[in-house]
């Protein structure tokens, strides 16, 4: 009975089947992301760790829809991502998704207000100056509305980066390091965000992390390895207690 199997089984919110990317180099074919499979569910915060060069980001933007896999699928929200075309895919990820780049990614001719309202115009909203304003304070940066990326420090670019993936309130939220280049205290702020958003609108966390608090603060850990995801439980114990700080 379908009703019964739909209640049992939560359903997915994106889901990667058999997801590949690999490039040609002057080496010959370089795997970046192998046969990557899994599901997540709607609501949870994963963390995606692994050591630098491992496929973190690429894995990101493939399950984003902001790149092309070799092989495999992404079904976000319950659709085939990349059966869709490149504006069915863009108007999915402005209706879904929010995008912290590692590069942070901002507009450089717009300031900190406009890149945030950017978004919402996009998308019709009438309000999006009161609502980019709003964000911003809330990230920390009132005084900060007028100013260019160029005139922003490296932290202070990521929190505007931050500002402008929420404002819209998106259904999954990812983000390449959004504690990379904070302080500690701005750093746990940051992280309080991320979580307020999960809890008070259930949005659904992906995140690549290097940092142990932030990755302790997810429910669920996905380790790559050379573009491998391992499986999660053998992982998962020892990756949990080193993040405790209990094993080693
Ligand atoms: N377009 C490309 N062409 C060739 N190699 C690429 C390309 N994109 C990524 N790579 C390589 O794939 C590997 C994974 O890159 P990726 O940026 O996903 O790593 P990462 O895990 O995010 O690393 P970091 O923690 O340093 O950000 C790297 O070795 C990178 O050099
Ligand atoms: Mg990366």
């Amino acid at each position: 009975m379908p009703q019964i199997a739909t209640l049992a089984t939560p359903p997915a919110i994106l889901r990667a089947e058999q997801l590949s990317k690999k490039v040609a180099t002057a080496d010959g074919q370089l795997v970046i992301v192998h046969h990557a499979d899994f599901t997540v569910t709607p609501g949870e915060a994963v963390a995606i760790v692994g050591a630098s060069g491992s496929g973190k980001s690429t894995l990101l933007g493939l399950l984003a829809g902001l790149d092309t896999p070799t092989e495999g699928k992404v079904y976000l929200g319950g659709e085939d991502l990349y059966a869709l075309d490149e504006d069915g895919r863009a108007r999915l990820r402005g209706r879904m998704v929010g995008f912290v780049f590692q590069s942070f990614q901002l507009l450089p001719s717009l300031t900190a207000l406009e890149n945030v309202m950017l978004p919402l115009e996009l998308a019709g909203a009438a309000d999006a100056r009161a609502r980019a304003t709003a964000i911003l304070d809330r990230v920390g940066l009132g005084a900060r509305h007028k100013h260019y990326p160029k005139q922003l420090s490296g932290g202070e670019q990521q929190r505007v980066a931050i500002a402008r993936a929420f404002v819209t309130e998106p259904k999954v939220l990812f983000a390449d390091e959004p504690t990379g280049n904070l302080d500690a205290n701005t750093g746990r702020s940051m992280i309080e965000l991320l979580f307020e958003l999960n809890r008070e609108q259930g949005a659904t966390l992906v995140l690549v992390t290097h940092d142990t608090a932030l990755a302790g603060r997810c429910g669920r850990r996905l380790v790559i390895d050379a573009g491998v995801i391992q499986p999660e439980s053998a992982t998962e114990p020892v990756a949990a207690a080193r993040i405790a700080g209990v094993a080693e």
